[in-house]
């Protein structure tokens, strides 16, 4: 690729295009967890995150979602409209995983009486702490009514990707969102693939996502693989 590289982030690559509303995403292989502390490669992950996150963006789209997704440009990288992101991750969770299950005390698998929408800081150097409302006003992140609408974006992709997928017999415990402004529009931004979603089989619970890899657990190509395919069934 000739074009100049605008930033570099840990899994993705964004690279200027001739238009200066419109970014090229370029999906790596490399894999970090806990900050960065745990690093490594997950063959063909970018191709596989890039395929499906296209998949996802076009789906939401298709139920009045919208994203910063443009089209899937090759193997690896994505056309998407340029964001000005919003420092906030937005996690929604239905099943207890993870930091809820450790926060709360609450074991992995537990459903939850109904979805839960958290907020996390945006800051690697902070560790991308847990915040609320008014921590998102005094740190100036978001006004009240852009963190309602997270909220409620948050709670409907939940929906649409939760019906969604038990029909390909996946479960969605909780996923990951972030969020970016395009001419004053907030838009969906980043990836929605198996680093930031957890995805378990519905018959056995068998996760297919990136837990495999922060918990070197194995058979984590095969599970990002077993996401697209059934995507695709
Ligand atoms: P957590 O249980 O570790 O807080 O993760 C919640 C969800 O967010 C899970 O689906 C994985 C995703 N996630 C990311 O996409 N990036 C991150 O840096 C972290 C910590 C979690």
């Amino acid at each position: 690729m000739t074009s100049k590289l605008l930033y570099e982030g840990k899994a993705k690559q964004i690279f200027e295009t001739e238009h200066p509303y419109e970014v090229l995403v370029y999906f790596k292989d490399d894999a970090t967890a806990f900050d960065g502390q745990k690093k490594g490669q997950i063959h063909s992950k970018g191709i596989l995150n890039n395929a499906i996150s296209s998949f996802f963006f076009e789906l939401l789209d298709s139920r009045g979602v919208s994203s910063h997704y443009v089209k899937k440009v090759d193997e690896r990288t994505m056309l998407v409209k340029k964001l000005k992101i919003i420092q906030i991750e937005v996690v929604v969770r239905n099943i207890a995983a993870g930091s809820l299950s450790q926060r709360l005390g609450w074991p992995e698998g537990r459903v939850l009486p109904r979805p839960v929408v958290e907020f996390y800081y945006k800051d690697d150097a902070l560790g991308d702490p847990l915040i609320n409302e008014s921590h998102i006003d005094v740190l100036g992140l978001a006004s009240p009514e852009e963190v309602r609408y997270l909220f409620e974006q948050g709670l409907k992709i939940n929906s649409i990707l939760t019906g969604y997928l038990q029909t390909k017999k996946v479960k969605l415990v909780d996923f990951k969102l972030e969020f970016g402004k395009s001419d004053q529009v907030i838009l969906l931004g980043d990836e929605i693939s198996p680093d930031t979603c957890r995805f378990w089989d519905s018959d056995t619970n068998r996760k297919l996502d990136k837990d495999l890899f922060r918990r070197d657990l194995g058979g984590v190509e095969e599970a990002y693989q077993e996401i697209y395919d059934r995507l695709k069934s």
